[in-house]
């Protein structure tokens, strides 16, 4: 594995400026099949648990009290606080239900809260939420844990941070998104950056690690100029790590989007080259490109296993935490236990009525073939450290990669001619310039994509 920053290429990018799922899981959401009964797929998901490894929770709370223009995560928008009762009610039985299936004796080494906007809760709330967790599941409490929240600047405030830290988070994540207050209001987000500064050093104040800022590029009201502004004032803040989203404009998808005016978008040059000076001053600042949208300084724990060769991805995105089961409550949450994933219903209604009824809420899900297994974890390898090996793949997996990967591996081969990618003969070798465009290669070794399976997925790039 090797750590080379990513190379800019603008012939590479155009020839693979292709759409492409992300790979926060392998087969993608989109191969979910609809559920008829959710109890099969939940006794396929015991049957197949290995109760050995310890957990991640991911609990949902999809409220937030504004609407921001550009938002594409499942959220309910309100400024009625009293929603968010009923739905911990459903959400302390879902979490029952789970923990005496799944829970027994296994210790949570991973928690992160999302949404929406977790902090919408009352304090009360929160303390009860975590009460809720705790008296179900073992969480660590040498605060070796992995546990985290997202948080809207907006909807927290120094008291919020304390009352987070006494109950046992130590990471948190800041949606910044720009500071730039004609792009803020552009998307109906102002949030002065004095917010921001005043909870970073509580935070820091009071020992969070790995404080993660959300960036969007592409968002409307975006210059060259303005998110270069925006990205030296953010490096004066110093982030542990920071995600770099893009912005893909789809109005008939995500109605809060309908807000935003096209002719206020960047154009594909500007964005490309916001994306271009981002990755260039984020590596001479020295923080370490860790793969699709994200960077870490050197010394954070994910810079740090991708050195070691022991990162992993999930529904979290990249984590050190590839050998938990992933448990998730919450409407629209995705589980993955033993063998499958399992998908929550993704209208808040109708999770709630379906928990009261019977303690969880399926919408749909999947259960792993060999070969799902055998593919994941080949596009894991690649995604998380640009190198794979094929003599450990075939001890871990019983295969022979090159016979197996046969056809892919003649695919890529142009590819490689293109210099995006070393093909080998103990492995790949994912090039600089071919790192941006890892979610193209990794497309090469998904069955369903080959199959030409349906399905819309963001812009690579
Ligand atoms: C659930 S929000 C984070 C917590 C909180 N609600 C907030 O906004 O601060 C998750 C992140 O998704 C990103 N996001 C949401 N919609 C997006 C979109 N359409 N394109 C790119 N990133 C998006 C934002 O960066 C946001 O911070
Ligand atoms: S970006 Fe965050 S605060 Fe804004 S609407 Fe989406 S989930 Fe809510």
């Amino acid at each position: 594995m090797n750590q080379a920053q990513p190379l800019w290429s603008p012939q590479l990018i155009q020839r693979y400026d292709l759409t492409g799922p992300r790979y926060t899981s392998y087969p993608t959401a989109v191969e979910f099949q609809a559920l008829g009964q959710g109890e099969t797929l939940l006794d396929i998901a015991a049957a197949s648990s290995d109760p050995t490894k310890p957990l991640s929770l991911y609990v949902h709370i999809p409220f937030c009290a504004h609407v921001c223009y550009y938002c594409a995560c499942n959220k309910v928008i309100t400024r009625n606080r009293a929603k968010a009762a009923p739905y911990l009610e459903r959400l302390y039985q879902e979490i029952a239900y789970y923990a005496k299936r799944f829970g027994q004796g296994r210790v949570v080494e991973q928690l992160h809260w999302g949404g929406g906007t977790p902090t919408f809760l009352s304090h009360e709330e929160i303390r009860q939420l975590m009460a809720v967790i705790k008296q179900h599941f073992q969480l660590r409490e040498d605060d070796q844990g992995d546990y985290g929240i997202e948080i809207d600047p907006r909807e927290a405030s120094v008291e919020t941070l304390q009352l987070l830290r006494e109950i046992g988070f130590n990471r948190i994540s800041l949606g910044i998104q720009d500071i730039d207050p004609q792009v803020q209001e552009a998307v109906n987000r102002v949030q002065p950056i004095e917010l921001v500064k005043e909870l970073l050093d509580e935070a820091r104040h009071l020992g969070f690690r790995s404080i993660n800022f959300d960036l969007i590029y592409g968002l409307p009201k975006q210059s060259l100029s303005g998110f270069t502004n925006t990205l030296e004032t953010i490096l004066t803040l110093s982030p542990d790590r920071l995600s770099v989203f893009n912005y893909a404009h789809l109005p008939d998808r995500f109605r809060p989007q309908r807000h935003i005016q096209a002719a206020d978008l960047p154009d594909p040059a500007t964005k490309l080259a916001i994306l271009e000076h981002c990755i260039t001053r984020l590596n001479q600042a020295g923080y370490q490109y860790i793969g699709m949208d994200h960077f870490a300084k050197p010394e954070d724990e994910l810079a740090i296993a991708q050195r070691q060769g022991k990162l992993h991805r999930n529904f979290q995105g990249y984590t050190t935490h590839g050998n938990c089961e992933l448990l998730a409550f919450g409407a629209s949450a995705i589980a993955q236990i033993g063998d499958t994933y399992l998908q929550n219903q993704h209208d808040v209604g109708a999770w709630m009525r379906e928990v009261a009824e019977q303690g969880y809420a399926l919408k749909r899900g999947l259960a792993l073939s060999q070969d799902d297994k055998i593919r994941r974890a080949a596009i894991n390898q690649l995604i998380c450290h640009f190198a794979l090996d094929y003599a450990s793949f075939n001890r871990c997996w019983g295969v022979d990669f090159e016979q197996y990967f046969s056809r892919e591996l003649a695919a890529l081969q142009s590819r490689a001619e293109d210099g995006l990618l070393l093909l080998q003969q103990g492995g790949i070798e994912i090039l600089p310039q071919g790192r941006l465009l890892i979610r193209n290669i990794c497309m090469e070794f998904d069955r369903y994509r080959q199959q030409g399976a349906a399905g819309t997925f963001s812009r690579i790039i």
